[in-house]
């Protein structure tokens, strides 16, 4: 195993991704930021100079995290943010998992303010081999998706958290592939804006071997459609599962979410090779409309070294469809290596809703609760099983028992909105889902969280499901998943739609007993404790 060391100094820039200037807050100056890249097993060290005028966080989404749960960069759950001036260095290993993932600001939705960046695991022996085996591919590029805003976050929340909001999401005007795209400037009169030196995202690929194109959607709102014109591709890996691979036309990837797909050049390249990657943002899932919208973002595939000025025809592009606002069918993606999920032991019933309350202002509820973090004091550091409706314990085995706690989470969606949800520090199995209301049979009795145990439906039982760390409940359905509680810590369940994360659409799960996740001796206490210090003193 390596160590890989970085040091990210975080501050505050203008910039202009796709041609209109805005305030950004970025690592080393860089947008997106920097690639990490490392095989399963390696240790990651990466210093972290917060030389910006907010307090901020990193947080890696998708990794186990196993025994070093402080390092999950969580605000308000295992840490106090990064106060301005001083510095953090995250330590942890990366074992037992491998692929697509990402990392982001957790302090509040500075992921949206450009703290984002990609995080790849590669696997080592015959795992690498078998799934490789599967369908060969040479080269290896990342495509990033994200929506784009022209405010930062903080002022855009200011405005959706204020009461009479009626939970209207900022809808974001732009889109980027790779931190790129090209405006049209002269459409945006009252925009700063200037597209010299602003290109599309280029991928420059081999003409006789498979690549694998890794997408990551880390957008804070859309979801996304991804078509290559004149190409079908197969998916084989999901939020780091590798699956057998599915031949498809079209992705639909919600926001957190990965997929990678192997690409096959075309037997005879038209257009001298070059070929257009079109990613869609989802705009009919929105509610609302955004005049300076541009919905579609291009990248430019290439087949030749030489055509990065060829463009691509673009009168074959079909209309586009309206696609339902979910998850690529996943259902029938089956993981490579087979895991059956294990009969439950513990049933939640989780109902999600917005709900306008006190002074009119709406929040995102989680059965009758509102999940409200506070930034001071992170649920780590009061480690304490109970079964606060929001901050959930689950014991670890017994003495002699040894059996961890297997969770299962029926999640209903009563909103009109879609929630990619989110587990931290595991991957869940996904295990059915549907419109409406649940089968009787699987449907919970009373409102209260937790309810009483609903008998799961025998026949949907899957031998291997897929397992994943975000799962989307479309608008007024229900999905169910499951995992085992093996790993202890302070871990956030939240929808990973960075403004209803915002308005408390979340909980916290805390895994295994206080001396599990709390060793005084590693220093992390101190660490931690400097932190908050920091920032109480900033906030006071
Ligand atoms: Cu991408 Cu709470 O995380």
């Amino acid at each position: 195993a390596t160590t890989r060391e970085y040091t990210w100094v975080i501050a505050d820039h203008d910039l202009n991704p796709d041609g209109v200037y805005r305030p950004m807050i970025l690592i080393n100056g860089t947008f997106p930021g920097p690639l990490i890249e490392c095989n399963e097993g390696d240790e990651i060290v990466v210093h972290v100079h917060n030389q910006g005028i907010n307090a901020t966080s990193i947080h890696w989404h998708g990794l186990y995290q196993n025994s070093s749960n402080w390092m999950d960069g969580t605000v308000g759950v295992t840490q106090c943010p990064i106060p301005p001036g001083y510095s953090f260095t995250y330590r942890f290993n990366v074992s037992g998992q491998t692929g697509t993932y990402w990392y982001h600001s957790h302090m509040s939705m500075q992921a949206s303010d450009g703290l984002v960046g990609p995080l790849i695991i590669h696997a080592k022996g015959s795992d690498a081999k078998k799934a490789i085996q599967k369908l060969p591919y040479a080269q290896d590029r990342i495509v990033m998706l994200s929506d784009h805003y022209y405010d930062l976050s903080s002022s855009l929340l200011v405005h959706y958290l204020s009461p009479g909001s009626e939970n209207a999401e900022p809808v974001p005007p732009s889109a980027l592939i790779n931190g790129r795209n090209i405006r049209n400037c002269s459409a945006l009169p009252t925009r700063t804006c200037t597209t010299t030196a602003r290109t599309n995202a280029l991928f420059a690929l081999s003409s006789t071997t498979n690549t694998r194109l890794r997408i990551l959607n880390v957008a804070a709102f859309a979801e996304f459609s991804l078509q290559i014109d004149e190409h079908a591709f197969d998916v084989t890996e999901v939020d780091g599962t590798d699956v057998h691979p599915q031949s498809i036309h079209r992705l639909n990837i919600s926001p957190a979410q990965r997929y990678s797909i192997v690409v096959t050049p075309p037997a005879a390249p038209k257009n001298k090779g070059a070929y257009w990657m079109r990613a869609r943002m989802l705009t009919h899932c929105f509610a609302y409309e955004e005049p300076e919208l541009l919905e579609e973002v291009w990248g430019l595939l290439s087949y030749t070294t030489t055509t990065t000025t060829t463009t691509p025809q673009t009168t074959d592009w079909p209309q586009p469809i309206e696609l339902e606002c979910r998850d690529l069918n996943t259902s029938s993606l089956t993981p490579l290596r087979v895991l059956p999920a294990p009969p439950p032991t513990l049933y939640l019933n989780l109902r999600t809703s917005f709900q306008s309350r006190d002074w009119r202002l709406s929040r995102g509820y989680i059965n009758e609760h509102s999940l409200r973090l506070n930034a001071t004091r992170p649920v780590l550091y009061d480690f304490q099983l109970t079964t606060d409706p929001l901050v959930y314990g689950i014991p670890s085995p017994e003495e002699g028992n040894g059996e961890y706690t297997v969770v299962s989470i029926l999640i209903q969606n009563f909103d009109d909105g879609a929630h990619p949800f989110h587990l931290h520090g595991y991957k869940f199995w996904v295990m059915d889902e549907g419109a409406g209301y649940p089968p009787s049979s699987a449907s919970p009795s009373p409102s209260t969280h937790p309810s009483p145990p609903y008998a799961p439906e025998p026949s949907l039982a899957n031998p291997n499901p897929l397992r994943r760390d975000t799962v989307t409940i479309p608008a007024y359905s229900w999905t169910r998943i499951q995992f085992v509680a093996d790993n202890p810590g302070a871990w956030a369940f939240h929808c990973h739609v960075g403004w209803h994360a915002e308005a408390g659409l979340g909980m916290v799960f805390l895994v295994g007993g206080r001396d599990e996740v709390r060793d005084e001796d590693e220093g992390w206490r101190a660490e931690g404790r400097r932190l908050c210090d920091g920032y109480k003193n900033m906030k006071g």
